[in-house]
This record gives structure tokens, sequence and C-alpha cells, in this order.
């Protein structure tokens, strides 16, 4: 009988595109997919290690499964992904009952390394090297790469799909993790990533978003002349039945004035730019390493606005941040109010062992400050995604349809209609009644109310009679 496979995934979409590559890949094994722990003989955890949060998330849910796996020894547990970097041997000894420990960069063995677990020769463990462990190509070499030839088997959804133009991050801002845990930066052959994006589009994507933790820092000097993000955009955008091409994260100082052009000119490309700022007060930027001032910052964003004014800017915020005081907080509302971002993920700082913050910088603001500092924030956002959202009401707006809302699935179909949810090019969530046939295809709805995250359309009024 096949082997029931249940992946759990926390993180980034790095995370969910490796789940999905690892699904694919155990799928082709003969593996079968399944949807709960309780039915599952194979467990994978793909994990998390960039606040202490999403770390206590899996080792709890670990630590509730060792009586299953006392009952059940032919369970095989494993541990994906970054907290498996990071952690390594120290999994095993608080999880003795976890059989495998696999980094991103080497998910590619993973199918050989169950089969050892499952012939019976112990608990497995591959990782990449430490950063300081080798010179930068024998780093790099060990940071296996993990984006093959795809099939379409274990897409999340039929229509959309991420494709990763480089790997890990060399920005070591001082607070984060993931320069360690993802390894040197490394981007991919251009030519390799437009046969990929080709590849999803005859399988019928029409929005294909890039991933990269520094996307806009990309370069393939590979066939001589250097090719950048904006290159790659022009390339992919000729690719016939492609609708969509979006791209995160930017990094604030690679904006450059050929990658805001491209958005503006290349058709296809979505005007929606993620670009953290993550402090409005120089002090902190400074110690967080940015590499930029919040006066650059916003010299940044109104060049955004001029050359793109339809662009929807998002952004991320650590709140608390070593040494972070009151002043410099209201320095990041000040921000905030005035850049009038589209949506900004708010986060409580986390100190992280092995970064130099976790080294060198007290975490000296109180949690209860973190709390209400990140709560305030999120009060402003809120107000101004309520605010962006309401000015639509009225308009029409162009949507990707999904499927059915979350709520649509939990209620299922009203006679022939169910609530449907679909995207904006500036990534907004629009939910409407419909016909389920209408997944996948693009139209425009009508934006009849808004709240701060979501946009209630109405299909306009020959589409209603079509059905
Ligand atoms: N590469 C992306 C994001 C990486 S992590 C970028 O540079 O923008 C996603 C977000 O998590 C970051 O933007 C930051 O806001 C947050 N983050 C990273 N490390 C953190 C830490 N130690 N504590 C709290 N938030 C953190
Ligand atoms: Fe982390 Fe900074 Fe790299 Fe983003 S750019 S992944 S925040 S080190
Ligand atoms: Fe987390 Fe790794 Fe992404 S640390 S944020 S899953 S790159």
């Amino acid at each position: 009988m096949a082997r029931r496979l249940y992946i759990e995934t926390v993180g980034c979409q790095m995370n969910v595109l490796d789940s999905e590559l690892v699904a694919a890949s155990l799928l082709g094994a003969g593996y079968e997919l399944v949807d709960s722990l309780a039915e599952a003989d194979t467990i994978l955890f793909n994990t998390c290690s960039v606040r202490q949060h999403a770390e206590d998330k899996i080792y709890s849910a670990l630590g509730r499964l060792r009586q299953a796996k006392e009952q059940q020894p032919r369970t095989v547990i494993g541990v994906l992904g970054c907290m498996a970097q990071k952690d390594q041997q120290r999994i095993f000894k608080r999880a003795p009952h976890v059989d495998l420990v696999v980094g991103p960069g080497q998910l590619h063995q993973l199918p050989q390394l169950l089969e050892r677990v499952l012939a019976g020769r112990g608990p497995q463990m591959e990782v990449s090297l430490d950063r300081k462990a080798g010179s930068r190509a024998e780093v790099q070499q060990s940071f296996g790469r993990y984006d093959p030839l795809r099939t379409s088997r274990a897409r999340p959804a039929r229509h959309q799909a991420m494709v990763r133009i480089m790997f890990g991050c060399d920005k070591f801002c001082t607070y984060c993790i993931v320069p360690s845990v993802r390894g040197p930066e490394q981007s991919r052959k251009a030519g390799e990533i437009v046969e990929e994006v080709r590849q999803l589009v005859d399988q019928g994507c029409l929005e294909i978003t890039l991933l990269g933790q520094t996307v806009n820092s990309y370069q393939d000097s590979s066939g001589g002349r250097t090719l950048r993000l904006s290159d790659l955009l022009a390339q992919l955008s000729v690719i016939d039945g492609l609708a969509r091409l979006k791209f995160v994260t930017n990094f604030p100082r690679h904006m450059t004035p050929d990658l805001l052009q491209a958005v503006r000119d290349v058709p296809k490309v979505s005007p929606y730019l993620h670009v953290p700022a993550q402090s409005g007060a120089n002090p902190v930027l400074q110690r967080m390493k940015r590499g930029y001032t919040v006066e650059e910052y916003r010299e940044m964003l109104d060049r955004i606005h001029a050359e793109i004014p339809q662009a929807a800017v998002t952004s991320d915020f650590i709140v608390g941040f070593c040494g972070e005081t009151e002043a410099d907080f209201q320095q990041t509302v000040a921000l905030v109010r005035q850049a009038r971002f589209k949506n900004s993920f708010i986060f409580k700082y986390s100190p992280r062992g092995g970064t130099v913050a976790g080294k060198l910088y007290a975490d000296d603001v109180p949690e209860e400050v973190k709390r209400r500092r990140n709560n305030e924030l999120l009060t402003v956002q809120n107000a101004i995604n309520l605010e962006l959202n309401q000015a639509l009401v009225g308009r029409q707006v162009e949507i990707l349809v999904e499927g059915p809302s979350k709520i649509g699935r939990k209620l299922g179909r009203q006679g022939e209609q169910i609530q449907l949810a679909g995207r904006t090019v500036c990534d907004r969530i629009v939910v409407f009644d419909g016909p389920l046939s209408l997944t996948g295809r693009i139209l425009r709805v009508e934006v009849r109310k808004a709240d701060d995250c979501t946009l209630f359309g109405q299909l306009p009024a020959p589409l209603v009679r079509l059905q």
C-alpha cells in the first residue's frame, strides 16, 4: 500500500514552494497525500526560524506526536527547512522520536533519506555547511538546488504558481536568521526560469509570482551580459498565455530606475511592490544594518509613485527592536501614515541566536511595550487599508478568480452560486457570488462594499445573465 504523506508548512512563500516541490517528488515516488495527521504514516514539518514563535509551534507539535510514534513505530516523522538547518542535532535531542532532519538545501535528497529510514538505518540528517564553515563556493555548493521540472500534481492553485528566481540572502540584517539558514545569495539562470515559467503556463497558469529574499537584486551573468530583474520580466512577459507577473520581496536599495520602468512599461507586470521598510527611525535602521535612511526610503517611495502612479506598495515592520525608543516608534507610525501602504505586516522583534543583534544588542523593549506598539501600528495601518479599500467602492476592478472563498468553502453552493474569491493585480482580495465555473477566469467585478481586508464585489449584469 502507498505510504500516506502529511506535510505541515509554516513560514514564508519559499517554504510553501518547497513543500509543493517535496510533495510533487514524493507523489512521484509513490506516496499519496492526506489532509490530516491521523491518516498519515509519514509526517513532515516544513519549518521556519524567523521568530521564536514559529519554532515553538513546531516543537510543541512534535511533542504531541511522541505517543503516536510509540504506538506506531513505522510512522516516519521529519523536520525540514530552516529550523532543521538551524537546530540540526538539537532537534533529535529535544525530540528523540524524530527520524529525519533535512535542511532547505537538501530537500532533493528526501526520497532516498525516507527510504533509508524505512530500511531501518536509523535517524537521518542532511544539512548544508554553516556560512563560515568553508569558502563561499563550498558553502554555496552545499545548498543544493531543488527546482526540478515541475509537475502540476502538487500545485495548490491551478492558475497561479510561484517560481524561485534566487536562493539565499547576503544582506545580513542584524536581526535576521535567513542568511544563515538559506545560505549565500545565488541567482538562477534566466533561461532556466523562462523554461520553467513556459511549462507552468502550458499547464494552465495565468499568474506567476517570482520569489527571492531580495528578488530585485537578481543578477545572471552566465551569458556574458548581466541580466537583471527588469530584463527577466521583459523575457517572461512575451510568453503567450501568461497574464500576470508579480515578484516578492524587494530590498529598498535595489529599487532601481530600470526596474520601476519595467513595472510601468512591460505588459503583464503587476504594479504591486512589496518593499519592507522595517522601521521609520534612522538609529533603528542603522542598528538593523538595513543600509538606508528613512529619508532615502521616502525618496524611493516618491520615485515609485512618480513612475507608477497606480502602484500599490506594501511593507514589513519590526516593532520593539533593541534600543527602540518611544520617539523612534512614533517615527515609524509617521512613516506608515505618510506612505499610506496598501498593507503592512507587523512583527514584534524576536531575538535569534546566531544573528548579530542576538549576540550584541540587549532585547531591552519589554514584551508589553512591544505588544502595545504592534497594536498601535496595526490600528493605524488598518485605518489606511479601510480608506484605500473604500475608495474603490463603486469602481470596477479586474480580478483573477481563484475559486471558492473561505466562506464559500464552508457554506458550499447556494443553487448555482457560491461565494468566490479573486485577486486584483495589486493583491487585493475580492469576494463575490458566482458560478464555480468562473474559477481561473480574469474578469471585472464591481466593488459594492469594503472592509479593511476584503472588497465585496458583484458581477456586472451581462455576466450575471450569461450564467
Ligand atoms: N527577505 C525579506 C523578508 C524576510 S523575513 C525581506 O528582506 O524583506 C520576513 C519578515 O520577517 C521581515 O521583513 C521582517 O519584518 C521579519 N523578521 C525577520 N527577522 C525577525 C525577527 N528576528 N524578529 C521579528 N521579525 C523578524
Ligand atoms: Fe533577512 Fe534582511 Fe535578508 Fe530580508 S534582506 S532575508 S530581512 S537578512
Ligand atoms: Fe522562515 Fe526560512 Fe522563510 S526562516 S521566513 S521559512 S526563509
